[in-house]
Order: structure tokens, then sequence, then C-alpha cells
């Protein structure tokens, strides 16, 4: 590596979940801190941070052909750093792999940007996929501006050890921020400008802390504590695995006020021998249970979650349930993939590997049910009258978009400003979308 100028602008691009989104918004805070601007729309930058993901082969490989048209036939390539799961899971070897990048950073080494960055400048090339347990978020600066709908991590890491997946590996084990942390985050992200805080952790309802009072609590007490944030309008969550969702959480949701109608609750298959093989501790029947008593407490309650096709050795009838699954709930909307074998996964060695062809009609199949499902829940929600947290202009002069309680996007034409929650008359129902008229 040469020694390079300090760079003036920087950009980075974030993959993968939202978790991610958070740490991309994290790193432009610290970034900005050190006097670097953000690039403008459409203009190189001198520093392009990639937050990559590693879930799927294909999001993984993106990193790679990103690399590569930033820095083709460029006289002046930026500087590069890798973030995210795929700088834990290669480490070096993605240095090794391509001369272009200077640096190499994990999710959980982030704060130490800055000073890769200095030594990047000098020269000098550096990879750090430390995981400190905690150390990370007391370092990074804080929070200065927010759009209306904001994320904030409460949790990170895994120890589900679901055999398909690289989470625990790439983001470690579990760990909760603290309690006094988290309402001092939230405080502030309302005060410049949230007004919807959706809580983030890749199992966030094993979360745990301590009140003010130094009460154990769970994720039900913090939502409770948070939802006393008087300009705080609207409380979120995700993701949940089916194993962490205690009485109180399930009680919450009937009755605090401010926490949405919404649960995303991944379920992965509806056939309890791929479940097994999964090591997910659920089967489709007590899945199903515990969403009956969500919907006792909340009978309006929205329904996501997240499927994989093709699992080694699933069988057609075995699909055949997980469709069964699909009937029976009902979703308002949900992810659906097909399985991708990650390197150091146990499902990765299993015998039975499915077709690809066998998987997209699977997947067509599939998204063809969850399609004509979310269609009918909008469908169901034509007429309703409920309020919108408008988060963005649309493409036609006057049209506003937002988010319905139940997390539909709506658009509308009419006054309002991106952070107002207003009043919508639901009028007409789309795929993925609802239009509407302001009361
Ligand atoms: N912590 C969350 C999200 C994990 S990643 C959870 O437990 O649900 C998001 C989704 O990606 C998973 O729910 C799963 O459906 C999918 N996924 C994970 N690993 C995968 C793989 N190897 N192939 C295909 N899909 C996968
Ligand atoms: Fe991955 Fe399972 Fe953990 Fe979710 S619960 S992050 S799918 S190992
Ligand atoms: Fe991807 Fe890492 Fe999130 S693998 S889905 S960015 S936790």
């Amino acid at each position: 590596m040469r020694k390079t100028a300090s760079p003036k602008t920087y950009r980075v691009e974030s993959f993968g979940c939202q978790m991610n989104v958070y740490d991309g918004e994290r790193m432009a805070e610290m970034l900005d801190r050190e006097g670097i601007a953000p690039a403008a729309d459409g203009a190189d930058a001198d520093l392009v941070v990639l937050n990559t993901c590693h879930i799927r082969e294909k999001a993984s490989e993106k990193v790679y052909s990103r690399i590569g048209r930033l820095t083709k036939g460029r006289e002046n390539p930026p500087l590069i750093a890798v973030a995210g799961c795929v700088a834990q899971a290669e480490g070096e070897e993605i240095m090794a792999r391509s001369q272009a990048v200077s640096m190499v950073v994990g999710p959980q080494a982030y704060h130490r940007l800055p000073a890769m960055l200095e030594r990047a400048v000098g020269g000098l090339r550096t990879a750090d996929t430390d995981m400190p347990a905690d150390a990370k978020f007391a370092a990074l600066p804080s929070r200065r501006k927010s759009a209306p709908s904001a994320f904030l991590t409460i949790q990170e890491g895994c120890d589900k050890f679901c055999t398909y997946c690289v989470v625990p590996y790439t983001r470690g084990a579990e760990i909760s921020r603290p309690f006094s942390a988290l309402v001092d985050e939230a405080k502030k992200l309302v005060e410049v400008g949230a007004k919807e805080i959706t809580l983030l952790g890749q199992n966030v309802s094993a979360w745990r802390g301590e009140d003010a009072k130094g009460q154990a609590i769970g994720m039900a007490g913090l939502i409770r504590a948070l939802a006393e944030i008087p300009e705080l309008l609207r409380i979120r969550y995700m993701t949940s695995h089916p194993a962490d969702m205690d009485d109180a959480l399930i009680a919450a949701h009937g009755e605090v006020a401010k926490l949405m109608p919404f649960l995303h609750l991944p379920v992965q298959s509806g056939n309890d021998r791929v479940l097994k093989a999964m090591n997910r501790s659920h089967t489709a029947e007590s899945y199903l249970k515990l969403l009956d008593r969500f919907r006792a407490a909340r009978p309006d309650l929205a329904l996501s979650g997240d499927f994989i096709v093709g699992f080694p050795g699933e069988t057609d009838a075995e699909f055949e349930d997980t469709l069964k699954l699909v009937d029976a709930v009902g979703y308002a909307q949900a992810y659906s993939f097909k399985y991708s074998p990650r390197p150091g996964t146990p499902a990765a060695d299993m015998d039975g590997q499915i077709a690809p062809e066998v998987m997209d009609e699977r997947l067509q199949r599939l998204q063809a049910a969850l399609g004509r499902d979310q269609l009918a829940f909008n469908a169901a929600s034509v007429g309703k009258t409920c309020e919108v947290l408008v988060d963005r202009t649309g493409k036609f002069p006057g049209q506003m978009l937002g988010k319905s309680p139940w997390l539909q996007s709506i658009h509308f034409t009419g006054d309002a400003q991106i952070g107002d929650l207003v009043r919508v008359e639901l009028v007409e129902a789309m795929g993925s979308s609802l239009g509407g008229r302001l009361v």
C-alpha cells in the first residue's frame, strides 16, 4: 500500500439486515466526528465502507463485485474498508484476495475504524475481527440525527446455532446492552427527530437487563420503560426467536398502546423433522399455539415470518407442510429464501442437498401463497382509518409515503410533512402497498 491523502468524503454502503443498517449509521457518525463529510449522491467518495452480509452465498459475493466496480479503471480509487459479517467470517483473507482493500473490520470492532483509517492513510493495511463483549457502544459518538423511524440495537449475537446459519459465528455470543444506555440512546434519538424506534437484535427477545431500581427485567420491561418517553410515539422490535417469547411480552402487546400490532417471528419450516434438523427448538404446533396467545392479547396483530425452502433432505411432503402452516397463519408479509449452504455450518455437510430446480419450484409456490395472503391482508384493511407515520416523499408531486401500525407501506397525496403522524383512510390495496386518503 502507498501512503494516501486523508479522505475528505466517505460513503457507507450497508447490505443485509437492519442491524447492519444501524451499524452503518454508527460508522457514518464516527466518520463525521473525524471531520470527513458524506459524499454527495452520485459523487465518488475518497473512502468507501462496505458493510457486508454473509447470510447467503449471493449476499456474500456482492462485496467482491462491488470492490471491482469501485476500483476498475480508476486512477485514484477510494480507500476501501470491508466491515460487517463477511469481514468477520473471512478476515485477512479479504485483503489477500483484493489488494484494493486496506481495512477489514468485524461487527464488534468497528469503533476502531478511525484508528485503522489513520494507519491506512500511512500505507498500512489492518484487519480487526476481535469480539470484545460490549466495548463498542461506549466508544461511539452520541446520536446527532435521526429519521422519523429509527433503529436501536439492544442485543447482539446468537446462541441458538440453527444448523444452516452463520450468524452465531459472525456476530458472536448473545449480549444485551445495559438498560440505562438504551434509555439514554432512545431519548437522544427522540430529541433529534425519531418518532418511532425499532429495537433490534439477532435474537431481540433474548434481551435481559436490570431496570433503574436494579430489578431484573426482560424485553417487556424495556418496552414499557421506553413507552414512558413522551415524544416517542411508536415502538417495534425484531427479530425474535419463538423460544424467547415470554408471557410478559405477550401481555405487553395487549397493554402498551405504543407497541405496534406487528410481530416478525420466523418459523423457517412447517415440518417437525426439518425443524429438528435445523436445530430450531419449536414444532409447527408449538409455533401456532404461541401465535394464538399473541393474537388473544392483540387481535389485530399482523404477522410476519422467514422461511427456508430446500433445506437438506426436505421432501415434497415436508415442503407441503410449510404451505399448510402458511395457510393456517395468514401472514401479513414474509420473507422466503432458497437454502444456501454456508461454509462451517453443520447443514452444509448434511446428506440430501436439494437440486436448484427443485428449490426454485418450491420457492415459487411458497411465494405465490405468501403473496396471496399479503394481498388478502391489505385488501381487508381497505375502509379502515389508521395513523400513518410519514417518512418519505413519493414519486408524484404532493405524494407522501409512510407506514401503518401494521407496517404496511401507505401512499397518499396531501398536506403532510415527513415526521407527521397523520390519520389516513385506506382506500386501495396492492400487493405490497396501499393507497390512502388524508382525513
Ligand atoms: N436472527 C434472525 C435472522 C437471521 S437471518 C432469526 O433468527 O430469525 C434472516 C433469515 O435468513 C433467517 O430467518 C433465515 O430464514 C434466513 N437464512 C439464514 N441462513 C440461511 C441460509 N443458510 N440459507 C438460506 N436462508 C438463510
Ligand atoms: Fe441464525 Fe437461528 Fe440465530 Fe436466527 S436464531 S440468527 S436463524 S442461528
Ligand atoms: Fe447478514 Fe450479518 Fe445481518 S450475516 S443478515 S448482516 S447479522
